[in-house]
């Protein structure tokens, strides 16, 4: 049987990046078109900021070339709307002008234009700059991909265990909530959220027997289901957006008295995002049913959580914390992230951090 070779699957792929020309001005479009033909570009033209507002809706651009002054929207207001909105926001802007000063320059980059080229236009310099914005680019698009896979995997991991639905979406929220109270910043909650869903990744690799079984595990058995710590943060080390992430992935099982896993961490040595992101876990844990028992209520759940404060195994003044928090919403499940609290908000924070 004849089986393809992945490498001449992928490089049948088209990969020809789309660049979108806006410009009022047959002239200058056409020049530029000139100055771009000698490249593989695939081109896109447009008139108007409505045009191309419809085009950038309907195509996958990679790159936008605007002029500065255009009758309908001036080149900067068409910058500021690509910029706030989502789904363009991570396409890189050249945007040109005939008219010389630095105020326009400022103008133009302070609406979110990526570069800046002052008419008349050079071929060389052109080709030169759209090259090393398309290269860009081609990096976010290629990081993106990596985490998208690496968050699909953790919600794969999830799904493995159906009684967990939705389980990292209510611990990104809860651990949030702490984190807030703490006044943590903008940087640590957003470790927080991708560590509500990457943190427990490692269990990718303890086998179905281990993970659902429902007696007691063996040592050999708890061996393995301890080392999902240490393996989630092999997988997600490669990442150096998820650095801030790590502490949380590795050192969520410690406890406060020394006598969690997998480093023995005492106290505040543990990690602070690693504590908080585990009483949310618990907490999780605790208010909703496993096979091995029903969902506790709220009060009952804090009850259990302070007992264990007591025994030495939490932090002693989180768990109060999280009483006082979840008190004052009245509901634990306040949505205290902007959005959904989705997996897509969580990707697209990330983004919004990439493009940065
Ligand atoms: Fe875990």
């Amino acid at each position: 049987m004849h089986l393809p070779r992945w490498g001449s699957v992928l490089e049948g792929l088209p990969q020809v990046p789309t660049v979108l020309i806006v410009d009022d001005l047959d002239l200058n479009r056409r020049l530029l078109k000139a100055m771009l033909k000698t490249a593989p570009y695939r081109l896109l033209e447009a008139k108007r900021a409505s045009a191309a507002l419809a085009m950038l809706a309907r195509e996958k651009v990679d790159l936008v070339v605007v002029d500065l002054v255009m009758p309908e929207m001036s080149g900067p207001d068409f910058c500021r709307l690509l910029k706030t909105d989502r789904k363009t926001q991570l396409i890189p802007i050249l945007m040109v002008t005939s008219v010389q000063g630095a105020e326009n320059e400022i103008t133009g980059i302070e609406s979110g234009a990526d570069d800046f080229l002052i008419k008349p236009l050079k071929p060389n310099l052109v080709r030169t700059h759209i090259r090393s914005m398309l290269r860009n680019k081609a990096l976010i698009d290629s990081l993106e991909e990596a985490e998208t896979i690496l968050f699909a995997l953790a919600q794969a991991v999830e799904h493995r265990d159906k009684y967990t639905g939705m389980h990292c979406e209510r611990l990104a929220t809860y651990s949030i909530a702490l984190g807030q109270a703490l006044g943590l910043n903008r940087q640590d909650l957003l470790a927080l959220y991708r560590g509500g869903y990457l943190h427990d990744i490692g269990k990718i690799s303890v086998p179905d027997a281990i993970l659902f079984k429902r007696g007691l595990l063996t040592d050999q058995e708890w061996q393995t289901m301890r080392q999902h710590t240490i393996r989630g943060e092999e997988i997600c080390k490669p990442m150096k957006t998820l650095a801030s992430v790590m502490p949380i992935i590795r050192s969520h099982h410690e406890r406060w008295d020394g006598t969690g896993y997998p480093d023995g961490l005492r106290g505040e040595d543990i990690p602070l995002l690693a504590r908080i992101l585990q009483v949310a876990d618990i907490y999780d844990a605790l208010t909703t049913a496993r096979p091995y028992k029903p969902a506790f209520s709220h009060e009952h759940a804090l009850e259990i959580m302070h007992e264990e404060a007591g025994r030495g195994w939490r932090d002693p003044e989180l768990v109060p914390l999280f009483a006082e928090v979840t008190r004052k919403s009245g509901d634990p499940e306040m949505p205290v992230w902007p959005g959904e609290g989705t997996m897509q908000q969580s990707l697209d924070n990330m983004r919004r951090e990439l493009a940065k």
